[in-house]
């Protein structure tokens, strides 16, 4: 089973590493999917003289393209990106997505914004009918309390992350916190997401809900994949 989880990111890595053209400005979103993106993108830099530039969503998105050869820019540089290529934690019919496993939403939501078309990749197991996943939020270390309040208020069972190999809460590569919150079925999740977002100290939260019409899915398989 792992191994058709891998074969199928593999396939959806691949696939959306083929729409990227010559001259392109990348946005390189983080995960293990999108690594096979960067992945084959580097080895068409190599074979086909592709000229790109990425921006990168976290330090590990940096350290992988730059493992893979691909040159990087920033946001300022290119606040315009031609296409960005991500993951995701859950994708609806409506191609709503929850995002933040990896703490990498914030820059992550900031690229999806900037890019004219967003390719999401992702293993079947991320498809379901209805988001019910954790959504992360990223708070602003100062206002945590107050912010897991309202998130409460809002109906959430918040959680801090803490750190597997760190003691105390995971730092984000912008020097914030992230609080998971429990909500179970999202009923309404561009509306939860607005109210997230009405929230001072709460940064960014994991809903991705305005971007349907520049949003491609690409779903691995074991052989191939289905684009949504
Ligand atoms: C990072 O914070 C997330 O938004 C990732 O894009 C997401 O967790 C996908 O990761 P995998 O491709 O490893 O599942």
């Amino acid at each position: 089973h792992a191994a058709e989880q891998v074969e199928a990111k593999r396939n959806a890595g691949y696939r959306a590493a083929e729409e990227v053209r010559d001259g392109m400005v990348v946005g390189l979103g983080t995960g293990s999917t999108v690594f096979f993106a960067m992945e084959r993108l580097g080895e068409r830099i190599i074979r086909e003289g592709l000229c790109v530039a990425g921006v990168p969503t976290s330090y590990q998105a940096a350290i992988r393209a730059r493992r893979y050869g691909i040159p990087l820019t920033s946001l300022d540089e290119h606040p315009e990106l031609d296409i960005a290529i991500d993951g995701a934690d859950q994708v609806d019919p409506a191609l709503r997505l929850i995002k933040g496993r990896g703490a990498a939403l914030l820059r992550e939501k900031c690229v999806c914004d900037a890019a004219r078309s967003v390719f999401i990749v992702v293993d079947p197991s991320k498809m379901v009918d209805t988001l019910n996943a954790p959504v992360p939020v990223e708070v602003l270390p100062f206002a945590v309390e107050a912010v897991s309040r309202r998130l409460a208020a809002l109906g959430a069972d918040p959680v801090l992350r803490e750190g597997v190999k760190k003691d105390g809460p995971v730092v984000t590569d912008n020097g914030n916190f992230i609080i998971d919150c429990d909500f179970k079925a999202i009923a309404e999740p561009g509306r939860l997401e607005a109210e997230i977002a009405s929230i001072p100290g709460a940064l960014e939260c994991g809903l991705f809900c305005g971007y349907m019409e520049k949003i491609t899915v690409i779903v691995g398989e074991e052989k191939g994949c289905r684009i949504v």
